[in-house]
């Protein structure tokens, strides 16, 4: 390891910290208008507390028109209406401060809202705002032509301006020209008063599409990509003390220790998603646990040393652990046994909101669904594929599964409101509920609380490297070593009874099953110390 990474590391303030990520629109409706609101949040500070989380991941709570739920910022230095106020906000950065817990931002920097004033001025033919966004002449768009990620094409045509413009997203979205130099230094300024506010880090919304090459039609890894984020970091977040975190859907593992260089010149980590994309197509997706351990395996050794991962598996555009990789007849175990093989490796957890207590996925109907990225997909989907076909997608894959409502209690809407809320509450929230959960000492709540305690106390979930252990294909399994102490995980990825030869040194330090017995029950996961 080198001497400038050990620096880093042993000065880093969030190597050993975790993060829950909440999703205003969804976590707590403190007003009854069935949107959940920072008074919300500020409510639920005991709970975070009690759980024993260190940072909070807001997800966009700028005014917003909310084609894309608040993704879309039309004013990056005020507080939408319906989360609040800059009062609320100011509070609630106060009192979890009182409870030290720290507030990450969320940053949408790649492209604004159409209703942002620069884009209105652009549409008025103020030059100087038009060079803000990607605005293009029809010879230039036929040379290029981009689809977005949410369908359909990526170029807008405006009539008055006989000009198209931009959107890698929604048509509402247009994206910014970083290589503007005025519109980098709009963006410093933002970051620098949130950072003045007192908020502890941001996240950066699809950060790795700053850059373009368009001859390449390539709207990701440009050339000056890594040189922004470093001006970016010099001007801003880099004098203050923060924790940044790039969501990078195209990094590999080259591009992550760029990111997370130990020098400090990026971001503390990103996110990256090989483990959770293994083909390009994000509605075809199928999961491969053999595949995904080789992941882990790369991402865990090649950054070991050399820069800082992030861990999680579930956020607000992710359907939910337990349907994806887990087993719904085992909600907890499988939960539980995710829990520990994600928070057991080397990197910074994330936890979305309803995780920790086994929040699932739901069947969805057409009228039901609230996601225009899921809607323009079944748009799409339904002139060539069966109803059927595409629901199925749609359930397994979905971004609404993410974002039903916290479910806090067996009360009318899960005690989330008590008016009907923007989104339909699951209905399993009768029997999953955080009330539920806090009073079972064995609930899965109670794993993640072990969890992140455990990140406090034993070094070796921090510092120990990674290696994996070859059970064969019914296992997942893993040894880290720090300071000739070692950790051992070994999990059953299927539903049947195994025996194994093969023993652990140390000794059973924790296990998703009550009881201990000799052969592996299904999913069956036990993580061994010996120190
Ligand atoms: C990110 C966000 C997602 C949003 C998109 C466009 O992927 O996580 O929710 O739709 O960027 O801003």
């Amino acid at each position: 390891m080198n001497a400038d990474y050990i620096k880093w590391r042993d000065n880093m303030s969030f190597k050993n910290k975790v993060v829950y990520q909440i999703y205003p629109m969804s976590f707590m409706d403190s007003n009854n208008d069935g949107m959940g609101d920072i008074r919300g949040i500020i409510g639920k500070l005991d709970y975070l507390e009690n759980l024993g989380v260190d940072m909070l991941w807001i997800t966009p709570v700028y005014s917003s028109p909310k084609f894309d739920n608040g993704y879309d910022i039309a004013d990056y230095y005020n507080i939408d209406p319906q989360f609040g106020t800059m009062e609320d906000f100011d509070e609630l950065i106060e009192k979890a401060k009182e409870k030290n817990i720290g507030i990450i931002m969320d940053i949408v920097a790649n492209h604004t809202s159409t209703h942002h004033d620069w884009f209105k001025k652009a549409l008025l033919g103020d030059k100087k705002y038009q060079d803000f966004y990607v605005f293009r002449d029809k010879a230039f768009v036929e040379k290029h032509p981009i689809n977005s990620i949410f369908g359909g094409d990526a170029w807008e045509y405006v009539e008055e301006l006989n000009l198209y413009y931009l959107h890698n997203f929604d048509k509402t979205q247009a994206d910014l020209d970083w290589d503007n130099e005025e519109v980098r230094e709009e963006v410093y300024k933002i970051l620098n008063f949130w950072l003045n506010k007192g908020v502890k880090g941001f996240r950066f919304d699809v950060i790795d599409m700053i850059s373009k090459e368009f001859d390449k039609l390539s709207m990701s890894n440009g050339p000056k990509l890594h040189e922004y984020i470093k001006e970016m970091n010099k001007k801003s977040f880099g004098n203050f003390e923060t924790l940044t975190v790039g969501e990078t859907w195209s990094a590999d593992t080259e591009h992550a220790k760029l990111y997370s260089n130990p020098d400090g010149s990026e971001f503390s980590m990103v996110f990256t998603f090989e483990h959770i994309m293994y083909t390009m197509n994000k509605w075809e997706t199928t999961i491969d646990k053999q595949k995904l351990k080789g992941i882990f395996e790369k991402y865990q050794k090649e950054l070991f040393g050399k820069g800082w991962n992030s861990l999680f598996f579930n956020n607000h555009d992710l359907p939910r652990l337990i349907s994806r990789y887990g087993d719904e007849e085992y909600r907890e175990i499988t939960g539980k046994q995710w829990a520990m093989i994600l928070h057991s490796m080397a990197g910074t957890p994330f936890i979305y909101q309803g995780e920790e207590i086994g929040m699932t996925n739901r069947a969805w109907t057409r009228e039901e669904m609230r996601d225009v990225e899921a809607i323009n997909y079944y748009n799409e989907a339904i002139k060539t594929h069966e109803e059927s076909y595409v629901m199925d997608k749609v359930r397994k894959i979905s971004r609404d599964n993410a974002r039903t409502p916290m479910q806090w209690d067996d009360s009318d809407y899960g005690g989330f409101s008590k008016e009907n809320p923007w989104i339909i509450v699951n209905e399993n929230y009768k029997d999953i509920n955080v009330k539920k959960a806090l009073e079972d000492e064995n609930s899965l709540f109670y794993t993640y609380k072990k969890l992140l305690k455990l990140r406090k106390e034993e070094e070796i979930l921090v510092e120990g490297d990674f290696n994996l252990i070859d059970l064969g294909e019914d296992f997942f399994a893993y040894k880290r070593t720090y300071k000739g102490q070692e950790l051992i995980l070994v999990s059953n990825l299927t539903k049947e009874e195994k025996t194994l030869d093969f023993v652990a040194k140390g000794e059973l330090f924790m296990s998703n099953y009550e009881k201990e017995e000799k052969n592996y029950r299904a999913y069956e996961t036990r993580i061994y110390l010996s120190k």
